[in-house]
């Protein structure tokens, strides 16, 4: 396999978007598209790649890390100025080199080898992505002669009216000789309907210098898609979705309603789980096997044992054991690890909290900076007063301890193994293991007092 490098085109605003963001930082499917792009790029392998960079250059460079190299664009005078900023990198390099628009993160890793493989087996100079549009509007139509060679490509704003009608468009993803690629840039002139250096006027220079010049047209448009509005960026969102939940839905996960499902594409599901509709499944998520979740359930970097159920929920950042039985109406914060058959319940709220197995937690309750063992019960409306204004502080509650409804813990606290909490206590004190705690008034019943007040209160009549 020969070297392979790739250049991708970031420095332009993207003033279609209308927005202060920068295009490829725009989100899809939960993460910048620039993102998708250079993730592809990792994954077939380029030893090197450079983002070319101008506009909020900055941020793109704080989103991408050192992962790859940058080239500064100072002024967007189009895409073969952009690409021509790579040359102190690249120039005199032996290989092939990919260029990619950063505003095309639908592409798959299988779209981008076939193009690489045809370009390396056909000895080209150049290689073009190309795909049926329907309409073909807003990109550069691909040329061919009556031989079906590739003469050129013409921007939509340059094009007569034969050419107008040409379905075959630019997906502006190439892979050319290296070499090549910087020779012919250097002949590249601005003298076009925008008065912009275009990238596509290398094709024609390449072939009027005799060489070989070919385009790889793949089957599923929708992947070439370049983004250059909101309108766009929603229909890749849901191109997007559509196939991450179809390699779900073909791995073993039931989706009921994929419309109303939204998963992101880092997400992983094991077989025989059930998605209900309304459901957000976002970063590291990890759900294992045989669950059933949703409906409304947001899942944020959570890991997710098999066979648990969970309903009507928000987890952020924690893990969840098996079987365990989580809502309705349950938010689970970042730090807490929930162990295996546990029972989080309605309007329960756990923050930066261990519970051991087989604790139930099953009612309007605040649990946080806790540790629970295991098998303990905890009474409705019970509330760990973790926080005195200033500093968090931890409580402790040993296996199979009792916690009566309406309970405070006010913390730091540790309650001890086999212990009964009265139901109402404040707990200010430690309580040792197998005792009952009472921490409330003793209740005194006035026996007839209502009797006397009535009476005396009677009207005369
Ligand atoms: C480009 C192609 C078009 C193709 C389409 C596919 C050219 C001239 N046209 O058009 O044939 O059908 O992509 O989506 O190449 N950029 C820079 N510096 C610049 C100009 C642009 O870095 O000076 C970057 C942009 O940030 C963007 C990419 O290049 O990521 C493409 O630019 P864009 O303006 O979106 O080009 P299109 O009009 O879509
Ligand atoms: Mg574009």
């Amino acid at each position: 396999m020969s070297n392979l490098y790739s250049i991708v085109l970031a420095a332009g605003q993207g003033t279609r978007m209308k927005s202060k963001t920068h295009k490829v930082l725009h989100q899809l499917g939960g993460k910048p598209m620039i993102g998708h792009v250079v993730n592809l790029l990792n994954r077939i392998n380029c030893q090197e790649t450079v983002v070319v960079v101008g506009y909020q250059s900055e941020k793109i460079r704080d989103y991408l890390g050192k992962q790859v190299k940058y080239v500064e664009q100072n002024e967007q005078l189009g895409t073969a100025h952009a690409v021509l900023q790579a040359k102190p990198l690249l120039e005199g390099k032996e290989g092939c080199t990919i260029v990619v628009c950063g505003d095309t993160p639908l592409l798959t890793e299988s779209t981008l080898s076939e193009l690489v493989n045809q370009h390396i087996s056909n000895k080209a100079a150049a290689t073009i992505l190309t795909a049926e549009a329907n309409p073909p509007t807003g990109y550069g139509r691909i040329v061919r002669n009556q031989f079906g060679e590739v003469l050129k490509i013409v921007e939509e704003k340059d094009t007569s009216d034969n050419e107008k009608i040409i379905k075959e468009v630019n997906s502006g993803t190439y892979c050319f000789d290296n070499k090549l690629l910087f020779k012919a840039l250097s002949l590249v002139k601005s003298n076009n309907s925008q008065g912009e250096y275009y990238l596509t006027d290398v094709i024609e220079i390449l072939h009027s210098l005799g060489e070989k010049v070919i385009a790889h047209q793949t089957a599923d448009f929708s992947e070439t898609i370049g983004i250059n509005d909101r309108i766009a960026l929603a229909n890749a969102e849901k191109t997007l979705k559509k196939r991450i939940l179809e390699g779900h839905m073909r791995a073993g996960v039931t989706i009921v309603d994929p419309d109303n499902t939204y998963i992101t594409e880092d997400v992983r599901i094991a077989a025989d789980t059930i998605i209900y509709p309304g459901v957000h499944f976002r970063g590291n998520t990890v759900i294992e096997n045989d669950c059933r979740v949703g409906p409304n359930v947001e899942l944020t970097d959570v890991l997710v044992g098999s066979e648990t159920t969970i309903t009507n929920s928000v987890i952020v950042s924690a893990s969840i054991g098996e079987k365990a039985i989580i809502g309705p109406f349950a938010y689970i914060r970042p730090g807490s690890n929930i162990g295996n058959s546990v029972k989080i319940g309605d309007f329960v709220e756990i923050k930066n909290s261990t519970i051991g197995d087989k604790t139930k937690i099953p009612h309007l309750s605040y649990v946080g900076d806790a540790t629970l063992g295991e098998n303990i019960n905890i009474g409705c409306g019970t509330i760990t007063v973790n926080y005195d204004g200033f500093t968090k502080h931890p409580t402790q509650i040993g296996d199979r301890s009792f916690i009566g409804c309406n309970t405070n813990l006010v913390a730091p606290v540790v309650v001890g193994k086999d212990v009964y909490v009265a139901a109402g206590s404040t707990i200010t004190k430690d309580v040792p293991d197998f005792s009952l705690a009472i921490a409330r008034e003793r209740q005194i019943n006035k026996e007839d007092y209502v009797k006397k007040i009535q009476e005396k209160n009677k009207p005369s009549s």
